[in-house]
């Protein structure tokens, strides 16, 4: 495995590789590795012939300078987790390198990209378009891999692919949870261990709710998951949205598209971390 810094030497380097009639596959993180990123490398390894894991943690996507200042970072460790899954190439550039001058293009896609994480962090869509377009232009893969549980990260990315003509397959993989359903995140390892304790309750409520939604209304599935959450104390429900799985826009019952997901954001702690998880009600 190699690690490239800079963008002109991975460029060269796949330059060659896309010569040899390879095919590439990227899987774009900013780090913090978890299983559920392993999950996603394996299946780039096992579906294609080269590789590229990029980490770099993207200014452009915080709207919040402290969550940036406290994001995880370890490129030691997420190097021999990458190494371990079989990856070829570790594309780890600095800021200066993705951005020598500030990037001035403006993305939206409404109406998947103004919603829940759009409305709430606003400014967030704009920093994924811009660092995964470039990671694509850079990178050139034939495939890019991207974990379910940033939902609506992939509808966007999606969309910024139809719109920007890029010639990359989207491939989403499945959430990967801890034993107890928290779903992994980066930001996980920032819980205290009493923080820790009470996440799983997202999850938990979550699956409780699918019965709960066999005899009950839209409108009453939203409060029986924000009030058993809100009830957790230090648990503190940002935005539940019952939405259809592909417009990402609000349902108001059940019957009003065939693919219904429940997608949710909880403020956990003091400090407060903020942890994201979906549930699907009904599948396409
Ligand atoms: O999902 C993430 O970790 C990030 O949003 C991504 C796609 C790597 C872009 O910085």
């Amino acid at each position: 495995m190699e690690v490239f810094h800079k963008i002109v030497d991975i460029q060269n380097e796949l330059a060659e590789v896309r010569k040899n009639g390879k095919k590439i596959g990227l899987v774009p993180t900013m780090g913090a590795l978890h299983d559920g990123h392993a999950s996603l490398i394996k299946t780039s390894v096992a579906e294609n012939d080269v590789t590229v894991v990029s980490v770099f943690v993207n200014p452009t996507q915080f709207n919040d300078k402290n969550d940036l200042k406290n994001y995880p970072r370890n490129l030691e460790a997420d190097g021999r987790l990458i190494n371990n899954c079989g990856a070829d190439y570790i594309f780890a550039p600095s800021v200066d390198e993705i951005y020598p001058e500030p990037d001035t293009r403006h993305f939206e896609y409404p109406p998947v990209s103004t919603v829940m994480e759009g409305a709430h962090r606003p400014g967030h869509f704009n920093g994924v378009c811009q660092i995964v377009s470039r990671l694509f232009y850079i990178t050139t893969p034939d495939v890019a891999y991207f974990g379910e549980k940033d939902w609506q990260q992939i509808a966007v990315v999606k969309a910024m692919v139809k719109d920007l003509n890029i010639n990359v397959k989207i491939s989403e993989c499945p959430i990967i949870r801890d034993k107890d359903g928290l779903a992994l995140s980066s930001r996980n390892s920032l819980l205290s261990t009493d923080e820790r304790a009470i996440a799983p309750t997202i999850y938990k409520t979550l699956v409780a709710s699918i019965d709960f939604a066999k005899n009950h209304t839209v409108q009453e599935t939203h409060d029986y998951v924000v009030e058993n959450i809100n009830s957790v104390n230090g648990l503190k429900v940002e935005y539940f949205s019952i939405v259809d799985g592909l417009t990402l826009q609000d349902v108001a019952t059940w019957d009003t598209t065939p693919y219904v997901v429940g997608c949710i954001t909880v403020y956990c702690g003091k400090k407060p971390i903020r942890l994201i998880d979906h549930i699907k009600y009904k599948e396409q």
